[in-house]
Order: structure tokens, then sequence, then C-alpha cells
């Protein structure tokens, strides 16, 4: 009998983490650590008596739960991270702990314990950061303007340098905006949130012209398993991300009208940034994502509209 891969997906109760799970349990045994710091145990609950599946609530800055986690391994899906760009930049050593310490832990220990292969989460707007080159291709030299961006760049260069030493492999996605059911961050929560506190007017930080790159999370799977089967040697950084862009303004539009409020009034605090550290404008080239076949199921604009039904099924409706 062919023994089944075992894989490890760090941060794997979180949103993104949590539908890779789904997919991978499919055809592996999956190993998910997570300090639930911000996944929540009902993003997995569906596989806990599946002999497949294992879960150990640590912490990738934790060498013993990290060396636990890693028995039998063979790929990491590296999806653990502080994900908050504005909490970065409040917090900036703490930061630095998690995203770019309990990365390179992450890291050694699968130096150390043999592991090979490694699929990092990492960010194409906050890396390119203040670029003026779109859509931006992978070759542009990173910018970050916040440390969320900063340290995803820095645990990426480490993985150029992990894979020259030791013969590890690695691909670095660098995701658009990633939207979809689970998620409880991004601008189309923060939206839903305040209509849910008033449902007559929506605040909008910034002028509203700020567009960036966004994808629905199912694709975003789909993009990973097949960067997983394509994965060659070395080091491989690769833009993810469905190609489409939207205004602030029009998520906006777009989230009011899902939830039924076509006359809420939106008002735009006025500056060109929402906040600091906040990237104006995201355009990543997807070319290389294309070329090893990958295509788009969702528009955007339902994707859009699946999330929106999504939160209020789960945190009730607005009115
Ligand atoms: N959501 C996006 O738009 C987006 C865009 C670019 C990159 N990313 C990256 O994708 C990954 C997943 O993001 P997400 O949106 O699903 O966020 P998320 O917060 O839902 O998931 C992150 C998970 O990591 C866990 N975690 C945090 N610190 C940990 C630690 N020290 N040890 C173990 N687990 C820890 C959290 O509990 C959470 O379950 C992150 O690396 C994020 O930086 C996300």
């Amino acid at each position: 009998m062919v023994q089944m891969r075992r894989v490890l997906v760090t941060g794997g109760a979180g949103f993104i983490g949590s539908h890779l799970v789904d997919r991978l349990i499919e055809e592996n045994e999956v190993v998910v650590l997570d300090d639930l710091s911000e996944g929540r145990l009902e993003n997995i609950d569906a596989h806990k008596d599946n002999d497949r599946f294992t879960f150990i609530e640590g912490s990738i800055t934790s060498d013993t739960d990290v060396t636990r986690a890693l028995d039998d391994v063979s790929t990491v899906f590296h999806f653990a991270a502080q994900p908050d760009v504005r909490l970065s930049v409040d917090r900036p050593i703490w930061d630095f702990e998690i995203n770019v310490s309990g990365s390179m832990n992450l890291l050694d220990c699968m130096r150390r314990n043999d592991v090979k292969r490694i699929l990092f989460a990492s960010s194409g707007g906050t890396v390119y950061g203040e670029t003026d080159i779109f859509p931006t291709p992978e070759s542009v030299a990173f910018r970050p303007i916040s440390n969320y961006g900063a340290a995803k760049g820095a645990f990426e260069m480490y993985l150029s340098s992990f894979t020259e030493l030791y013969d590890i492999h690695a691909i670095s996605c660098r995701f658009a905006n990633i939207i979809g059911p689970r998620s409880t961050h991004g601008v189309i929560y923060d939206f839903y949130m305040k209509l849910k506190r008033d449902s007559t007017r929506l605040e909008v930080l910034g002028d509203g012209t700020q567009e960036k790159a966004y994808m629905y999370v199912e694709d975003t799977v789909d993009a990973v398993c097949l960067l997983d089967q394509k994965m060659k040697s070395g080091y491989t950084p690769v833009n993810v991300g469905s190609g489409e862009r939207l205004t602030v303004k029009r998520i906006a539009e777009l989230v009011t009208d899902s939830l039924g409020l076509p006359d809420a009034k939106i008002e735009y605090t006025g500056t060109k940034r929402g906040w600091k550290g906040d990237v104006t404008i995201t355009d990543i080239d997807i070319s290389l994502l294309k070329s090893f076949g990958w295509k788009s199921s969702t528009k955007l604009e339902d994707g859009i509209r699946k999330y929106v039904k999504w939160l209020v099924s789960e945190f009730g409706d607005v009115s």
C-alpha cells in the first residue's frame, strides 16, 4: 500500500489555512499547528474525528511545538501569522517575533528535522509596497511601507538562503487580498461590522480611490494546491491573485447593496491612505501563476456577495 503524504499547515485554524485543510485532507494526512490567537476551532471542526487529521494547539515560536508538529511531515504550508498590517505598525517588535522569528524557528526546525518542502503565505501588496510598476511582476524589488510587509519580505530572503544552503525547496505565494467565508478581518468585514452598528451610514477610511487586487478564497486554495504540484527545486516567488482589482468605493457599494442597504450614506474620511502603512494601489502580475495552468473560477463581485451572505449567516442581519 502506498503511504499517504503527511503535511503540516501552520495557522490551519485560521481563515485561509482552514480552507486549505478542507482541500488537503482529501488526499493527505494533515497536521494543524495553531495557537488559536485568531483561528477558531469551529473552522476545523469537520475534521476532528478524521484519522488523517491531527490538531496541535501550539505556537510557531516554540521549538518544542514545532518539532512535534513536524514529525513525519514532508511538506509545510506556512500560513500562521500575525495578519494585521495596522497592528504591525503599532507593535513592530511583537509583529517581528511572530512573523519573522516564529517563521525562522519553523524553517530552522525543518532544516534540523530534514523536512524539505515549504509553501509560504506571503503578501503581494505589502512586500512591493509603494511600487510604481503595474501590474507588478515578481522581479520587482521589495519596497514595503508597513512592518508586516517588511516581515514577509525578510522571511522570503531566508527562504532564498535556506534553499541554497540546505537543499530545502520553497514557493512563496505572494497573495492578493483574500476574501471569503471565515475571514474575520479586512475591508469587507470592517464595513459589515460598521453597518451592523449603524445601518444608516458607512464611514470609509481614505478617499475611496484606493484600488487593490482581490481573490476569492476557493480560488486561492486551487492556486496553492496547483503550486504544490508544480513545485520544483530552489526558491520561487509567485504572485497569487485573480487578476481583478476593485476600488474601496466599489466595495462599499457592493457591500451596502448585498446587505439590502442602498440608502446607507457612504462617508469618506478623505485622506489618500486608509491608515498608516496602507498601500493605496496593488495590482500584481499573475502571468507566472497562469503559466502553471491556473484559471479563476469565481468572479470577484460574486465572491464578495457570497462572503457577505456568510457574514450575515454567522453574525446576523444588519437592520
Ligand atoms: N487574508 C489575506 O488577505 C492575506 C493576504 C496576504 C497574505 N496573507 C497571509 O496568509 C496567512 C493566513 O492569513 P489569514 O487571513 O487566514 O489570517 P488568520 O488570522 O485567519 O490566520 C492566521 C492563523 O495563524 C494563527 N497564528 C497566529 N500566530 C500564531 C503562532 N504564533 N503560532 C501558531 N499559530 C499562530 C492564528 O490563530 C490564525 O489561525 C497569513 O500568513 C497572512 O499573513 C493573508
